[in-house]
Protein backbone atom coordinates (compact mmCIF):
# COMPACT_ATOMS: atom_id res chain seq x y z
CA UNK A 1 0.00 0.00 0.00
CA UNK A 2 1.05 3.60 -1.14
CA UNK A 3 1.85 5.65 1.84
CA UNK A 4 4.26 8.83 0.53
CA UNK A 5 2.68 11.81 -0.17
CA UNK A 6 6.06 12.90 -1.59
CA UNK A 7 8.00 11.56 -4.54
CA UNK A 8 11.30 13.39 -4.11
CA UNK A 9 13.92 10.46 -4.88
CA UNK A 10 14.36 6.95 -5.45
CA UNK A 11 16.80 6.95 -2.48
CA UNK A 12 13.74 7.10 -0.34
CA UNK A 13 11.87 4.25 -2.16
CA UNK A 14 12.22 0.63 -1.23
CA UNK A 15 12.44 -2.33 -3.53
CA UNK A 16 8.44 -2.92 -3.03
CA UNK A 17 6.99 0.68 -3.72
CA UNK A 18 9.45 0.96 -6.66
CA UNK A 19 7.71 -2.26 -7.84
CA UNK A 20 4.70 -0.97 -6.88
CA UNK A 21 5.02 2.01 -9.01
CA UNK A 22 5.84 -0.03 -11.96
CA UNK A 23 2.78 -2.40 -11.53
CA UNK A 24 0.44 0.69 -11.81
CA UNK A 25 2.01 2.04 -14.63
CA UNK A 26 1.65 -1.32 -16.30
CA UNK A 27 -2.32 -0.82 -16.14
CA UNK A 28 -1.98 2.76 -17.27
CA UNK A 29 -0.04 1.70 -20.18
CA UNK A 30 -2.27 -0.77 -21.29
CA UNK A 31 -5.47 1.15 -21.44
CA UNK A 32 -6.85 1.58 -24.66
CA UNK A 33 -5.68 5.13 -27.06
CA UNK A 34 -9.32 5.99 -27.53
CA UNK A 35 -9.77 7.35 -23.95
CA UNK A 36 -12.26 4.72 -23.37
CA UNK A 37 -11.84 2.83 -19.82
CA UNK A 38 -9.89 5.93 -18.81
CA UNK A 39 -10.97 6.13 -14.96
CA UNK A 40 -10.76 9.61 -14.09
CA UNK A 41 -9.34 9.36 -10.62
CA UNK A 42 -8.04 12.51 -10.68
CA UNK A 43 -11.24 14.18 -12.31
CA UNK A 44 -11.85 17.99 -9.82
CA UNK A 45 -7.84 18.10 -9.25
CA UNK A 46 -5.41 19.97 -9.90
CA UNK A 47 -1.96 19.58 -10.47
CA UNK A 48 0.92 22.44 -11.22
CA UNK A 49 4.00 21.61 -13.43
CA UNK A 50 6.80 24.46 -11.64
CA UNK A 51 9.53 24.14 -13.96
CA UNK A 52 12.49 26.37 -13.37
CA UNK A 53 14.13 24.31 -15.79
CA UNK A 54 13.56 23.85 -19.30
CA UNK A 55 12.02 20.44 -20.00
CA UNK A 56 10.31 19.20 -23.45
CA UNK A 57 9.73 15.56 -22.48
CA UNK A 58 9.20 15.90 -18.52
CA UNK A 59 6.55 18.63 -18.33
CA UNK A 60 4.86 17.85 -20.94
CA UNK A 61 4.09 13.73 -19.70
CA UNK A 62 3.29 14.86 -16.48
CA UNK A 63 0.86 17.19 -17.79
CA UNK A 64 -0.69 14.39 -20.53
CA UNK A 65 -0.73 12.10 -17.22
CA UNK A 66 -2.75 14.60 -15.43
CA UNK A 67 -5.29 15.12 -18.08
CA UNK A 68 -5.56 11.51 -18.76
CA UNK A 69 -7.01 11.07 -15.21
CA UNK A 70 -8.89 13.91 -15.34
CA UNK A 71 -6.94 16.29 -13.38
CA UNK A 72 -6.47 20.27 -14.34
CA UNK A 73 -3.18 20.77 -15.00
CA UNK A 74 -1.16 24.42 -15.10
CA UNK A 75 1.80 24.96 -16.12
CA UNK A 76 3.60 27.80 -14.11
CA UNK A 77 6.78 29.22 -15.79
CA UNK A 78 8.98 31.03 -13.97
CA UNK A 79 10.08 33.64 -16.51
CA UNK A 80 6.62 34.98 -16.88
CA UNK A 81 5.92 34.45 -13.16
CA UNK A 82 6.24 36.84 -10.34
CA UNK A 83 9.55 35.04 -9.17
CA UNK A 84 10.79 37.71 -12.02
CA UNK A 85 10.02 40.22 -8.79
CA UNK A 86 12.09 38.49 -6.15
CA UNK A 87 9.31 36.10 -5.01
CA UNK A 88 11.13 32.90 -3.19
CA UNK A 89 10.57 29.13 -3.95
CA UNK A 90 8.65 28.88 -0.89
CA UNK A 91 6.04 31.92 -1.36
CA UNK A 92 5.47 30.30 -4.88
CA UNK A 93 4.63 26.99 -3.52
CA UNK A 94 2.29 28.75 -0.68
CA UNK A 95 0.51 30.50 -3.43
CA UNK A 96 -0.03 27.28 -5.75
CA UNK A 97 -1.08 25.33 -2.60
CA UNK A 98 -3.65 28.49 -1.58
CA UNK A 99 -5.52 28.09 -5.34
CA UNK A 100 -5.90 23.87 -4.37
CA UNK A 101 -2.80 22.42 -5.71
CA UNK A 102 -3.37 18.81 -5.05
CA UNK A 103 0.40 18.28 -6.24
CA UNK A 104 3.05 20.00 -7.26
CA UNK A 105 6.12 19.00 -9.73
CA UNK A 106 9.04 20.79 -9.10
CA UNK A 107 11.99 20.86 -11.26
CA UNK A 108 14.38 22.80 -10.21
CA UNK A 109 18.64 23.79 -10.90
CA UNK A 110 19.17 23.51 -7.05
CA UNK A 111 19.82 19.71 -5.56
CA UNK A 112 17.20 19.29 -2.64
CA UNK A 113 15.06 22.27 -3.28
CA UNK A 114 11.71 19.88 -3.47
CA UNK A 115 12.85 18.14 -0.65
CA UNK A 116 12.69 21.61 0.99
CA UNK A 117 9.46 22.49 -0.07
CA UNK A 118 8.03 19.82 0.71
CA UNK A 119 8.61 20.14 4.35
CA UNK A 120 6.56 23.31 4.26
CA UNK A 121 3.38 22.04 2.62
CA UNK A 122 0.05 20.02 2.44
CA UNK A 123 0.29 19.72 -1.49
CA UNK A 124 1.91 16.65 -2.92
CA UNK A 125 5.27 17.40 -4.49
CA UNK A 126 6.78 15.44 -7.10
CA UNK A 127 10.94 15.60 -8.04
CA UNK A 128 10.41 17.09 -11.40
CA UNK A 129 14.65 16.81 -11.45
CA UNK A 130 16.77 18.67 -8.98
CA UNK A 131 20.25 19.79 -9.81
CA UNK A 132 22.34 16.83 -9.87
CA UNK A 133 20.43 15.28 -7.55
CA UNK A 134 17.64 12.87 -8.29
CA UNK A 135 14.99 12.04 -12.01
CA UNK A 136 12.95 9.62 -10.23
CA UNK A 137 10.32 9.34 -12.66
CA UNK A 138 12.92 8.89 -15.22
CA UNK A 139 14.45 6.28 -13.17
CA UNK A 140 10.87 4.87 -13.37
CA UNK A 141 10.09 5.20 -16.76
CA UNK A 142 13.87 3.42 -18.11
CA UNK A 143 12.75 0.50 -15.42
CA UNK A 144 9.45 0.43 -17.11
CA UNK A 145 10.82 0.44 -20.42
CA UNK A 146 13.46 -2.03 -19.63
CA UNK A 147 11.16 -4.55 -17.74
CA UNK A 148 8.73 -4.23 -20.91
CA UNK A 149 11.69 -5.58 -23.03
CA UNK A 150 13.65 -7.61 -21.03
CA UNK A 151 10.64 -9.28 -18.78
CA UNK A 152 12.87 -8.77 -16.12
CA UNK A 153 15.43 -6.49 -14.11
CA UNK A 154 17.32 -8.62 -12.00
CA UNK A 155 20.57 -9.78 -13.66
CA UNK A 156 20.20 -7.51 -16.54
CA UNK A 157 23.79 -5.31 -17.19
CA UNK A 158 23.07 -1.89 -18.00
CA UNK A 159 25.74 0.84 -19.04
CA UNK A 160 25.09 4.33 -18.46
CA UNK A 161 27.27 6.51 -20.30
CA UNK A 162 28.02 10.61 -20.65
CA UNK A 163 28.29 13.24 -18.13
CA UNK A 164 27.79 11.69 -14.97
CA UNK A 165 28.53 14.04 -13.16
CA UNK A 166 26.05 16.10 -13.99
CA UNK A 167 23.14 13.50 -14.33
CA UNK A 168 20.21 13.34 -11.91
CA UNK A 169 19.58 10.68 -14.31
CA UNK A 170 22.33 8.41 -13.79
CA UNK A 171 22.00 8.34 -10.49
CA UNK A 172 18.21 8.11 -9.81
CA UNK A 173 18.93 4.97 -12.28
CA UNK A 174 22.12 3.74 -10.45
CA UNK A 175 19.74 3.82 -7.25
CA UNK A 176 17.05 2.08 -8.74
CA UNK A 177 18.76 -0.55 -10.84
CA UNK A 178 20.40 -1.17 -7.78
CA UNK A 179 17.37 -2.24 -5.71
CA UNK A 180 16.48 -4.19 -8.24
CA UNK A 181 19.25 -6.20 -9.01
CA UNK A 182 20.74 -5.16 -12.01
CA UNK A 183 24.29 -4.54 -12.38
CA UNK A 184 25.19 -0.80 -13.31
CA UNK A 185 28.05 0.41 -15.46
CA UNK A 186 29.26 4.05 -15.08
CA UNK A 187 31.12 5.41 -18.14
CA UNK A 188 33.06 8.60 -18.87
CA UNK A 189 35.72 10.94 -19.09
CA UNK A 190 36.97 10.96 -15.34
CA UNK A 191 36.07 15.01 -15.33
CA UNK A 192 32.55 13.81 -15.69
CA UNK A 193 32.75 11.45 -13.38
CA UNK A 194 32.02 11.87 -9.54
CA UNK A 195 34.77 10.58 -7.34
CA UNK A 196 32.42 8.38 -4.87
CA UNK A 197 30.24 7.07 -8.05
CA UNK A 198 30.62 3.44 -6.79
CA UNK A 199 28.87 4.50 -3.55
CA UNK A 200 25.40 4.54 -5.92
CA UNK A 201 25.30 0.94 -5.11
CA UNK A 202 26.59 -2.80 -4.75
CA UNK A 203 26.44 -3.49 -8.31
CA UNK A 204 27.98 0.02 -9.36
CA UNK A 205 30.92 -0.11 -11.01
CA UNK A 206 32.84 2.54 -13.09
CA UNK A 207 34.85 2.11 -16.64
CA UNK A 208 36.65 3.92 -18.41
CA UNK A 209 36.26 3.24 -21.71
CA UNK A 210 33.31 2.77 -23.32
CA UNK A 211 34.16 -0.53 -25.18
CA UNK A 212 34.43 -2.00 -21.70
CA UNK A 213 31.64 -0.82 -20.59
CA UNK A 214 29.31 -1.86 -23.42
CA UNK A 215 31.01 -5.19 -23.61
CA UNK A 216 28.33 -7.88 -23.16
CA UNK A 217 25.75 -5.50 -21.80
CA UNK A 218 21.45 -5.83 -22.35
CA UNK A 219 21.08 -2.06 -22.45
CA UNK A 220 23.49 0.69 -23.44
CA UNK A 221 21.99 4.16 -22.25
CA UNK A 222 23.66 7.32 -23.55
CA UNK A 223 23.66 10.98 -21.37
CA UNK A 224 23.82 14.36 -22.96
CA UNK A 225 27.27 16.66 -21.90
CA UNK A 226 25.60 19.08 -19.85
CA UNK A 227 26.55 22.39 -21.11
CA UNK A 228 24.33 24.60 -18.73
CA UNK A 229 26.31 23.11 -15.95
CA UNK A 230 29.73 23.99 -17.26
CA UNK A 231 30.65 20.52 -18.23
CA UNK A 232 31.86 21.20 -22.11
CA UNK A 233 34.26 23.26 -20.28
CA UNK A 234 35.67 19.49 -18.88
CA UNK A 235 36.13 17.41 -22.28
CA UNK A 236 38.46 18.56 -24.78
CA UNK A 237 36.35 19.02 -28.08
CA UNK A 238 33.01 17.83 -28.65
CA UNK A 239 34.78 15.98 -31.78
CA UNK A 240 37.26 14.18 -29.44
CA UNK A 241 34.01 13.07 -26.99
CA UNK A 242 31.97 11.88 -29.55
CA UNK A 243 35.25 9.76 -30.89
CA UNK A 244 36.00 8.58 -27.62
CA UNK A 245 32.64 8.34 -25.38
CA UNK A 246 29.92 8.59 -28.70
CA UNK A 247 27.91 5.46 -29.39
CA UNK A 248 28.19 3.76 -32.96
CA UNK A 249 27.83 1.13 -34.62
CA UNK A 250 31.29 -0.64 -33.80
CA UNK A 251 30.92 0.14 -29.80
CA UNK A 252 27.25 -1.13 -29.53
CA UNK A 253 28.98 -4.40 -31.38
CA UNK A 254 30.20 -5.06 -28.13
CA UNK A 255 26.74 -5.23 -26.57
CA UNK A 256 24.62 -8.22 -26.94
CA UNK A 257 23.41 -8.67 -29.80
CA UNK A 258 19.99 -7.92 -28.29
CA UNK A 259 20.87 -4.85 -26.43
CA UNK A 260 18.93 -1.81 -26.73
CA UNK A 261 20.04 1.91 -26.85
CA UNK A 262 18.31 4.35 -24.35
CA UNK A 263 18.40 8.04 -23.98
CA UNK A 264 16.71 10.12 -21.64
CA UNK A 265 16.77 12.67 -24.00
CA UNK A 266 17.50 15.49 -25.42
CA UNK A 267 19.80 14.03 -27.61
CA UNK A 268 22.68 15.28 -29.29
CA UNK A 269 22.80 14.18 -32.67
CA UNK A 270 26.12 13.66 -33.55
CA UNK A 271 27.93 13.76 -30.27
CA UNK A 272 27.06 11.15 -27.41
CA UNK A 273 25.18 9.25 -30.33
CA UNK A 274 25.11 8.84 -33.62
CA UNK A 275 22.31 9.48 -35.70
CA UNK A 276 21.92 6.20 -37.39
CA UNK A 277 21.99 4.00 -33.96
CA UNK A 278 19.65 6.42 -32.86
CA UNK A 279 17.06 6.23 -35.24
CA UNK A 280 17.52 1.96 -35.51
CA UNK A 281 15.63 -0.36 -34.70
CA UNK A 282 17.84 -0.86 -31.25
CA UNK A 283 16.80 2.25 -30.45
CA UNK A 284 13.60 2.39 -27.74
CA UNK A 285 14.31 6.21 -26.92
CA UNK A 286 10.30 6.85 -27.87
CA UNK A 287 9.49 3.69 -26.03
CA UNK A 288 10.57 5.39 -23.14
CA UNK A 289 8.92 8.86 -24.05
CA UNK A 290 5.45 6.90 -23.90
CA UNK A 291 6.17 4.80 -21.27
CA UNK A 292 6.44 7.90 -19.18
CA UNK A 293 3.05 8.90 -19.30
CA UNK A 294 1.99 5.81 -17.73
CA UNK A 295 4.85 5.84 -15.03
CA UNK A 296 3.85 9.52 -14.28
CA UNK A 297 -0.27 8.59 -13.89
CA UNK A 298 0.67 6.13 -11.45
CA UNK A 299 2.91 8.63 -9.78
CA UNK A 300 0.75 11.47 -9.59
CA UNK A 301 -2.15 8.88 -8.63
CA UNK A 302 -0.87 7.38 -5.79
CA UNK A 303 0.74 10.60 -3.99
CA UNK A 304 -2.11 12.35 -4.31
CA UNK A 305 -4.28 9.96 -2.76
CA UNK A 306 -1.15 9.72 -0.14
CA UNK A 307 -1.69 13.70 0.29
CA UNK A 308 -5.20 13.32 1.10
CA UNK A 309 -5.12 10.88 3.44
CA UNK A 310 -2.15 13.25 5.36
CA UNK A 311 -4.27 15.82 5.00
CA UNK A 312 -7.35 13.96 6.55
CA UNK A 313 -5.13 12.75 9.42
CA UNK A 314 -4.31 16.02 10.33
CA UNK A 315 -7.99 17.34 10.70
CA UNK A 316 -8.69 14.42 12.35
CA UNK A 317 -6.10 15.43 15.42
CA UNK A 318 -6.78 18.67 15.34
C1 LIG B 1 17.10 14.94 -18.54
C2 LIG B 1 17.04 15.96 -17.43
O1 LIG B 1 16.49 17.05 -17.55
O2 LIG B 1 17.55 15.60 -16.38
N1 LIG B 1 16.09 15.01 -19.45
C3 LIG B 1 14.85 14.50 -19.14
O3 LIG B 1 14.25 14.84 -18.15
N2 LIG B 1 14.33 13.60 -19.97
C4 LIG B 1 18.44 14.78 -19.11
C5 LIG B 1 19.14 15.95 -19.73
O4 LIG B 1 18.72 17.10 -19.63
O5 LIG B 1 20.17 15.69 -20.34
Amino acid sequence: MWKNRHLLGIAHLTRDEILELLDAAVRWFDLPRDGTGSPRVLQGRTVVNLFFESSTRTRTSFEVAGKRLGADVVNVSPQTSSVTKGETLLDTVRNLEALRADAIVLRHASSGAPEFVARHTMAAIVNGGDGAHEHPTQALLDAFTLRRRKQRIEGLVVAICGDILHSRVARSNALLLGALGAEVRLCGPRTLMPRDAEALGPTVRVFGRIEDAVDGADAVMMLRVQNERLAGAMIASTREYARTFGLNARVLARAKPDAIVMHPGPINRGVEIDPRIADSDRSVILDQVEAGVAVRMAVLEKVIQAADVHRAGIRATA
